[in-house]
């Protein structure tokens, strides 16, 4: 089909590339990407998951699978986004008019907003927690009784939302370049250096050898088909894959913007920090548990309620638990951005909303919705959705049925529309493609089948 006919695709020559919005250049591309994928998952979910599923065996896994599927996934987002200029729903448009490929479009639109609220709601419990650290306040903290007194407490779990949430609501305000790229730039670096003395911090605890060990050693008598199905799911969801963050952000990257590499180095990025996190967390819980992995519980309570503990116990604890908050907020807080991003360029490019108008919008879904999931805890503990208390209810529902079904229909747009020559002209615009052959291999068969148990094990059918 001649470009001429296709209303939304564009080459980078017209009217409407020159007045979106624009990274800079490829630093602040990677700084922003990276923010997006460095999150909560790499802090809380990756130490715990390696430790159940055999230390380094399971790293190595991870690996192998973020340079192969996750590669392939976000350069897929990232090259359709390029090429169309556009979110999620006008990118799917810009190929297929089919009503399968709006929804799927859609689909990727949606999620981000639906997952905004509830992120920013954990967004508001980090900074209470860095609060009361920077108060001092660290044996309050460590009581069994704090984190379920303070989440049942409305006004105090909403106050803590909504200070989040503003400081989300000021940067998307501030529009790309001046608010998106600029705090990831100053956010990012700071971030890393935080990790490295959290890391130090840890390793060199008294009985945190044992720990380093048991991560980092391979122990291939710990493999199981169970390790594949979690590394997989981890590379999907901390690389932010099926969000419409990468579809985005890649339409905001300019045409000289080597995809390739980019991709390369936020997937180096998102790891690096991943081990960090593993480095940061497990030698010093199992220090404290006495090498007893069943401490590193996953979800809130290990970062809520063990890690609290473990550094209330630990000398300088105070600090070092101070200079730990204060990284999980910059992670939380740039991966919460990239969130509100993506919603507020759906309204510009959907409805035609200016940004002012559109980031409005945004804000109100991120204080009703989020307001919804913070009293979820406490006045709407009642409100229970298939069993699940609100918040919840929308990590499950985004995390283990939309993100899968809206990465396959994005790899059935690949493949069936937009076709993978397509996607490597693109490519080729700013760089050689040196993975293309392996690209098209994993597009094509693997990653579909991938996306397909990620659904089947996050449903509870495998494992
Ligand atoms: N990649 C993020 C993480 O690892 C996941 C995420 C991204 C969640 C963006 C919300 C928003 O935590």
């Amino acid at each position: 089909m001649a470009k001429a006919k296709e209303p939304y695709f564009d080459d980078g020559a017209n009217v409407t590339s020159q007045t979106r919005a624009n990274f800079s250049g490829k630093l602040g591309y990677v700084l922003a990407t990276a923010g997006s994928a460095v999150g909560l998952g790499n802090i809380w979910r990756f130490p715990y998951l390696a430790a159940k599923h055999g230390g380094g065996v399971f790293l190595l896994m991870y690996l192998i699978i973020a340079v192969t599927f996750g590669y392939t996934m976000m350069m897929s987002e990232n090259a359709l986004g390029r090429m169309t200029r556009k979110s999620p729903v006008g990118a799917f448009r810009a190929f297929s008019k089919s009503k399968l490929a709006g929804c799927g479009g859609w689909l990727n639109a949606i999620i981000p907003m639906l997952i905004m609220p509830y992120y920013s709601v954990i967004g508001g419990w980090v900074v209470k927690y860095l609060y009361e650290f920077t108060r001092g306040n660290v044996k309050a903290t460590a009581q069994d009784s704090f984190f379920t007194g303070f989440i049942s407490d409305d006004a105090s779990a909403e106050l803590w939302f909504i200070i989040f949430a503003l400081m989300v609501v000021v940067v998307i305000f501030a529009g790309v370049e001046n608010g998106v790229e600029r705090i990831s730039k100053i956010m990012m670096p700071l971030l890393v250096l935080l990790a490295l003395i959290v890391a130090v911090y840890s390793m060199t605890r008294p009985g945190a050898i044992e720990g380093i060990k048991y991560f980092l050693i391979p122990d291939f008598k710990n493999f199981t088909w169970m390790s594949v199905v979690a590394a997989l799911g981890q590379s999907f969801y901390s690389l932010s894959i099926a969000m419409g963050i990468l579809v985005t952000y890649g339409s905001y990257m300019k045409k000289d913007v080597d995809i390739e590499k980019a991709t390369g180095q936020v997937i180096l990025f998102d790891s690096g920090i991943a081990i960090m996190a593993g480095l940061m967390i497990i030698p010093a819980v199992f220090a404290f548990s006495g090498g007893d992995p069943n401490a590193l519980n996953a979800g809130p309570s290990l970062m809520f309620i063990t890690i609290p503990k473990v550094f209330a116990s630990m000398g300088l604890g105070r600090w070092a638990g101070f200079i730990f908050f204060l990284l999980v907020l910059f992670a939380a807080l740039t991966s919460a951005i990239s969130l509100a991003e993506t919603s507020t360029s759906t309204f510009q490019d959907e409805l035609g909303w200016s940004r002012r108008r559109s980031t409005l919008a945004v804000t109100l879904i991120m204080f009703g919705l989020g307001t919804l999931s913070s009293l979820g805890y406490s006045s709407l503990s009642f409100v229970k959705i298939f069993g699940m208390q609100i918040l919840d209810f929308f990590d499950f529902a985004t995390n283990s049925v939309m993100m899968p079904i809206a990465a396959f229909a994005l790899c059935m747009l690949v493949t069936r529309c937009v076709g993978v020559k397509r996607i490597a002209d693109e490519v080729k615009l700013s760089s050689k493609f040196r993975m293309e052959k392996m690209y098209s291999l994993v597009v094509r068969y693997i990653a579909p089948i991938f996306v397909i148990i990620i659904l089947l094990s996050s449903l509870g059918f495998i494992g």
